[in-house]
């Protein structure tokens, strides 16, 4: 069947708004995809007829807000092939995934031990890791990128040994667009004894991802970021990986037993799972995968793709454009530069024509010092943006080169 952009494009509402008079062109998708009628309506149906407080209550409303909400959880296992539901811990997002990992070890952790993070990561899977070295006394070293956007692996390997407790590698660099080999990251860790982290905010929106054919330890995202609100991520952890660590945050609902003299925790997914979810939010995550599966990952892919081959050679023809990260395995994602003119001016003119895109560092500031620019453009496609879209954006960028130059 072919892939009909148009009738996707009919179920999100916000894409026939206008932005300073002209038609909304959304090239912000690594920072927030959109949200599909099915979604919207997941979390006003919940908030209409099922709004109530999760295990908690013996009343016919609890029973079915916990009901969907713990069917939802089992949807987000099955994408993810994670061998339990229990392993699925819902969180705000991605940067709460990766803090309470971090966290968990910082009563693990011992002087000595060694912490590797990549060059490419998003400043959530570096500072919780800096922070987490200062209170261990652990060390943490830097897996370095390449010139054309990759990770320098020969240095990975060498970086490898047998101090070696965690590895923090994103799937998908948020800022160039760059797939990472994180297949072979894990099994090289695995070598030493080591346990990986992946951080799958960027790779989740365009990938099918399985975690046991991966061998992930961790893997964490954010369901914004795939057609669902924002506020709800998901933590997958083997489970015997999540029972050695301890709680996150205390608080009700993650407990066995509580006195005074002593707390005992509550088995997975609970023990994480502290205080009144997002349960909404869970509800919707599992829309948002309903949504995107009833599409199919591998047709958004292939679509995704030829928006990025078409968005790359057109970009190619502006003067004095450099585009990062060019000629790698990489999503839908194009992070550029124009020479002379500043990544926020560019930004500043696209938004009057109506076109969303990101400009600055992208919360990845080591990327752009191994660079050494202030920031890029970047322009991150998704299956509901078209070719017609992308002539807008190289029309506009024309103009703002006229205009700054
Ligand atoms: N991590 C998001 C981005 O890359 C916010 O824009």
């Amino acid at each position: 069947m072919a892939f009909d952009v148009q009738k996707i494009r009919q179920d999100f509402p916000i894409l026939h708004r206008q932005v300073n008079g002209q038609e909304l062109v959304y090239f912000d998708n690594a920072a927030t995809a959109q949200t599909p009628q099915p979604v919207i309506d997941a979390i006003v149906d919940y908030y209409s007829t099922t709004n109530a407080n999760i295990h908690r209550g013996v009343h016919a409303l609890s029973q079915e807000a916990t009901e969907a909400y713990e069917a939802a959880r089992q949807k987000i296992q099955k994408h993810f092939n994670a061998v339990h539901p229990y392993e699925i811990i819902l969180t705000s997002g991605t940067t709460e995934a990766i803090n309470c990992i971090a966290s968990g070890y910082a009563s693990i952790l011992q002087p000595g031990d060694e912490v590797i993070v990549s060059a490419m990561e998003h400043h959530s899977n570096i500072v919780p890791w800096q922070m987490l070295c200062e209170k261990t006394g652990a060390q943490l070293k830097v897996l370095p990128m390449l010139q054309n956007g990759t990770l320098d692996m020969e240095a990975y390997a060498q970086l490898l040994n047998a101090r070696t407790q965690l590895v923090f590698v994103n799937h998908v660099s948020n800022a160039l667009g760059t797939v990472n080999p994180v297949a072979s990251i894990i099994s090289q860790a695995h070598a030493v004894g080591a346990k990986v982290l992946i951080d799958g905010a960027q790779a989740t929106p365009h990938y099918k991802v399985d975690v046991q054919a991966l061998a992930a330890d961790f893997y964490v995202t954010s369901a914004h970021k795939i057609c669902g609100p924002t506020g709800v991520g998901m933590l997958y952890g083997k489970a015997e990986h999540l029972r050695e660590l301890p709680p996150y945050q205390g608080g009700g609902e993650m407990i066995a037993e509580v006195t005074f003299e002593k707390t005992t925790y509550a088995d997975l997914p609970h023990k994480f799972e502290a205080g009144t979810p997002n349960i909404a939010g869970g509800i919707a995550f599992g829309a948002a995968l309903d949504y995107v599966n009833s599409i199919g990952l591998e047709a958004i892919a292939t679509y995704e793709a030829s928006l990025l081959a078409y968005a790359t050679a057109a970009l190619e023809q502006l003067p004095g454009i450099t585009i990062y990260a060019k000629d790698v395995e990489k999503v839908a994602v194009l992070s550029f530069n124009i020479e002379g003119l500043h990544p926020y001016d560019v930004g500043s003119i696209l938004d009057k024509m109506g076109i969303a895109v990101r400009t600055g560092h992208h919360c990845a500031q080591p990327i752009m010092d191994y660079y050494e620019i202030p920031g890029t453009i970047r322009a991150s496609f998704s299956f509901y943006n078209t070719k017609e879209e992308i002539d807008r954006m190289v029309e506009a960028l024309k103009k703002a080169i006229t205009m700054l130059q």
